[in-house]
């Protein structure tokens, strides 16, 4: 946990650095790519690119600072930016710069800076690796299918990488499904792509000169799967040192982004084919991976409670009431209840400070988030000392809410804001570190005490009810 704390606190000395010396809105051109392999993986909801450099400095001086261009297709939808070297498997300092712009053979990018461990000399060269994680843009094609028919996707990239430096050999693969073909454009330039083994590979080009003109590729691929989105996931976390819990309520926004059904839903057809068991575009169930030891489960949805859901070994299964056919949404709360010991710790020699680390994402495997609000609500009278979000944030406000039995200023609420998430990002962890003096620990449980138990009991009911009325 505190090794967590001090890899945020470097990186975001290093941002500090990196913001305070780059006003160079035109880099230096001081590397050459030797080397750029990128390979884009589809088999996943979201797209997983990594791109291998060979980087070369001729520059006159040693350096240590790559520039990453980042393609202006999909920059606003970055989930995941990442560098390591290629022989020691070790991540470097990197950072997206997403408030500046940078100007290369006049035309402006945006781009994702990697620290190398120690300056490369002049006409000396290294191996990085960069892993990059966005929103898919692959669509459905066509449009529509019929039930059992098998789901193709067109996805249309840059075919030549958007750089900051001129690249000597350039690769572009495909990997992740089991066809691959090339949709030619009319009058577009000849095939120079082919199947090996179980990737596509276009290419090898030579000789690319810095940020050449755009020109796309587009490629059709089998991927008969769901394609599960969260467009909202309001996450909602309370900490109770009264009842010494940590309470969870998640309420999903979730569309599917697979193929819609070309003659609309019959219950009839879909018993028949008994498609339920086959693999198709459409979702049937979900499956979350909560915290070990969780307890009190629920799911409920726009109608009300759902029954069809299963606790096994640590996940909640859950079945909608329908199946999430293509174009498809539904939306869900789902809540649990932790032990508080399993997430809080008492500051070593202070005993009125609280350092709380929760998971970022509880959420199904493989989803793309569009926009996530985690609310952790701390106990009234709780004052915040600091957050940590590993992630990057759209913002972090610490404000108080008002809830039926608070006594003064309302419980201490800590709300981020976050864009573009993965579930891969779910083992991320956020901090919060508060005090909460003795005084204000009784204070509560004190005049509760006044109260009759009824009361509480009624408390407890209205918290799981509430929500099916709001919806
Ligand atoms: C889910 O909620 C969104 C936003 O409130 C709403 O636009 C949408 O219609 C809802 N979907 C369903 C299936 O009720
Ligand atoms: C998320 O939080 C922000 C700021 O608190 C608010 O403006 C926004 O409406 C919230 N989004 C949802 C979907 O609740």
């Amino acid at each position: 946990m505190l090794a967590g704390t001090r890899l945020f606190a470097l990186i975001l000395a290093f941002l500090h650095y990196v913001i305070g010396q780059a006003n160079v809105n035109t880099l230096p051109a001081c590397w050459e790519n030797v080397d750029y392999v990128r390979t884009v993986d589809v088999s996943r909801t979201y797209l997983q690119e990594t791109v291998q450099l060979h980087i070369k400095n001729v520059d006159e001086k040693p350096n240590d600072q790559y520039y990453f261009a980042l393609p202006e297709e999909n920059f606003e939808t970055v989930a995941l930016f990442s560098a390591k070297l290629k022989k020691a498997d070790v991540f470097l300092h990197s950072a997206i710069l997403s408030d500046q712009t940078f100007f290369v053979n006049g035309k402006p990018i945006k781009a994702g800076i990697v620290k190398l461990p120690s300056p490369i000399e002049p006409g000396k060269d290294t191996f990085i690796v960069i892993d990059l994680v966005y929103k898919s843009s692959a669509q459905p094609f066509p449009g529509h299918l019929k039930l059992g028919e098998t789901q193709r996707l067109l996805l249309s990239t840059a075919k030549y990488p958007t750089s900051a430096y001129p690249i000597e050999s350039y690769t572009l693969k495909f990997i992740g499904s089991s066809s691959f073909e090339e949709v030619k454009k009319v009058g577009g330039d000849e095939a120079s792509c082919s199947n090996v083994n179980d990737e596509f590979i276009c290419g090898t080009y030579s000789s690319l000169e810095v940020h050449r003109e755009e020109d796309s590729i587009s490629v059709l691929f089998d991927h008969n799967l769901p394609l599960p989105r969260v467009s909202t996931l309001n996450r909602d976390i309370w900490a109770s040192h009264w009842a010494s819990t940590l309470q969870f309520e998640e309420y999903y926004e979730l569309i599917n982004d697979a193929a819609p059904l070309k003659e609309g839903f019959s219950r009839a057809d879909y018993m028949k084919g008994q498609h339920a068991f086959k693999p198709s575009g459409h979702l049937t169930a979900l499956e979350m991976a909560l915290p070990p030891q969780s307890e009190d489960h629920y799911f409920t949805d726009l109608v009300g409670a759902v029954s069809t859901f299963k606790f096994l070994q640590g996940h909640l299964f859950l079945k909608p009431r329908y199946p999430i056919f293509g174009d498809w949404k539904y939306n869900f709360t789902i809540g649990w209840t932790n032990a508080l010991s399993q997430f809080l710790r008492v500051e070593s020699g202070l005993d009125d400070t609280f350092l709380l680390s929760v998971p970022a994402l509880n959420g199904p495997d493989n989803t793309f988030y569009d926009s996530v609000n985690l609310s952790i609500y701390l106990p009234e009278g709780a004052e915040v000392v600091d957050v940590w979000c590993p992630l990057p944030t759209d913002s972090t406000k610490i404000t108080t809410k008002h809830s039926f039995f608070d006594l003064g200023q309302g419980h201490t609420k800590v709300a981020i804001e976050l864009k573009n998430l993965v579930d891969t990002v779910s083992d991320s962890e956020v901090f919060v570190r508060y005090k909460f003096s003795n005084s204000s620990l009784y204070k509560k449980p004190f005049s509760i005490a006044t109260a009759i138990f009824v009361a509480s009991m009624a408390y407890f009911f209205l918290k799981h009810t509430t929500f099916l009325i709001e919806q």
